[in-house]
């Protein structure tokens, strides 16, 4: 196993019903809540409890409902401007990682005093100028959708719309302090976002199983053990949305996911890499890009580093069979469906290392990614 330093100090509220803590909760937290979500309807019932709830613990609070997918910084800068003008004393995100991660940049943004909110924003290689947050406004996150794992880790990704890239901002400052799991708010999701985010959390893991390090029996057994929970539960609420197990379980393992505990010590997820892209160039959604790259991704570096890819294939299920599963969740599994070319193929790579080699010029995983490979990859998944 990797040496690692691991701490995670979020106080997770899990279950059923337990929204019903939230203004309690909130009251320890401040006075002056700032409440980010997203513009759609889809979240107005919680944020319309959520508002009864702080009401009632006396905590005053302010809604910024101006969240859209991949959080653009320019979005964020006016919830640091918003969110100063109120006064807020604490943040609080509601929604999937998109509203979740703009409540970690605004309460970051808030106090932030290295100049342009964009500087905050970590990459790789081209982006010198990189200077994490070191401080935030206290957070509380509330997830009703499970994916991201946003609610438990130190990391909010933002979007440039200017940039046309979309990276990640990454520091201790941005763990909540209390987040809010709460199943039932996971009931509204339609198909396509539950499918989305089983499959986004699925690659959280799959992606350290795949490129990661290759001893630690407890490591991989963690990671195929998320995968399993959502291959088994996934379908389920497809067909029944209320079914309040299966909701339950996805929730804590796409948490348990991307919380650290799958993968201390382990770090790039280069899949994602390449999604970030196909979302910031092409706009294909977060979930889409990666039920896209993954089975490709697999087939091509089957080839390079056998043993993760055959012990899936035997304790999950073959590659083609998981495109298969994908499919049937009802997401894209090729590039030609979203209206990529061979054509865009160069720019995305270029896109890719732009933002995410390392001045190696490779990927840093096992083994390292070219350039060569990253091409072939999209040119597998057209
Ligand atoms: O816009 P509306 O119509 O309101 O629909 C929302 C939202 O737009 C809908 N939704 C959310 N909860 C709902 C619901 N609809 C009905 N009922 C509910 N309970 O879902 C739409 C998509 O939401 P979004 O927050 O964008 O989705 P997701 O949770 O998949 O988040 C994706 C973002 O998180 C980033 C992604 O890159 C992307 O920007 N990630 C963040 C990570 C992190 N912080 O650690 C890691 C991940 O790998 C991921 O990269
Ligand atoms: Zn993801």
């Amino acid at each position: 196993m990797n040496p690692f330093t691991y701490c995670n100090p979020v106080k997770v509220v899990f279950g059923a019903g337990r929204l019903a803590e939230a203004g309690a909760e909130a009251a320890k937290l401040g006075r002056r809540a700032f409440v980010v979500s997203y513009s759609d309807n889809s979240v107005k019932g919680t944020l319309a409890r959520l508002g009864e709830l702080f009401d009632a613990a006396g905590v005053a609070h302010e809604e910024f409902l101006e969240v859209v997918p991949n959080p653009p910084i320019e979005m964020v800068a006016v919830g640091v401007e918003k969110a100063r003008a109120f006064g807020a004393d604490l943040v609080v995100g509601v929604g999937g990682g998109s509203a979740m991660d703009a409540a970690k940049a605004i309460a970051a943004g808030v106090l932030y005093e290295h100049g342009d909110l964009w500087n905050m924003v970590y990459a790789c290689h081209s982006n010198v100028t990189t200077q994490p947050p070191e401080k935030a406004l206290p957070l509380m996150q509330i997830p009703t959708l499970p994916a991201t794992g946003s609610e438990m880790n130190m990391c909010s990704v933002v979007s440039s719309l200017a940039r046309k890239q979309k990276s990640y901002i990454w520091a201790d400052c941005l763990f909540a302090k209390t987040a809010i799991l709460d199943p039932e708010l996971t009931y509204s999701l339609p198909p396509f976002q539950t499918a989305c985010g089983g499959v986004d959390a699925i690659s959280h893991v799959l992606e350290i199983f795949v490129n990661g390090q290759e001893k630690s029996d407890l490591l991989h057994e963690f990671q195929l053990g998320v995968i399993k929970t959502i291959i088994k539960d996934l379908p389920v609420v497809l067909a029944n949305p209320t079914d309040a197990d299966a909701r339950a379980e996805i929730m804590w393992a796409a948490t348990c996911g991307i919380n650290g505990w799958a993968s201390p010590g382990d770090a790039w997820t280069p899949i994602h890499q390449i999604g970030h892209v196909l979302t910031s160039h092409h706009g294909i959604n977060h979930g889409s890009s990666l039920a896209i790259m993954m089975p490709p991704w697999m087939e091509y570096f089957k080839a390079k580093r056998p043993a993760p890819y055959e012990r899936f294939e035997r304790e999950i299920m073959p590659i083609p069979e998981f495109k298969a599963f994908i499919k049937r969740c009802g997401l894209p599994t090729t590039l030609s469906e979203k209206g990529v070319t061979e054509a865009d193929i160069p720019g995305i790579v270029q896109g890719v290392k732009d933002v995410s080699f390392n001045a190696d010029g490779v990927m840093s995983c096992i083994p390292p990614v070219t350039e060569a490979d990253v091409y072939e990859v999209l040119r597998r998944a057209l």
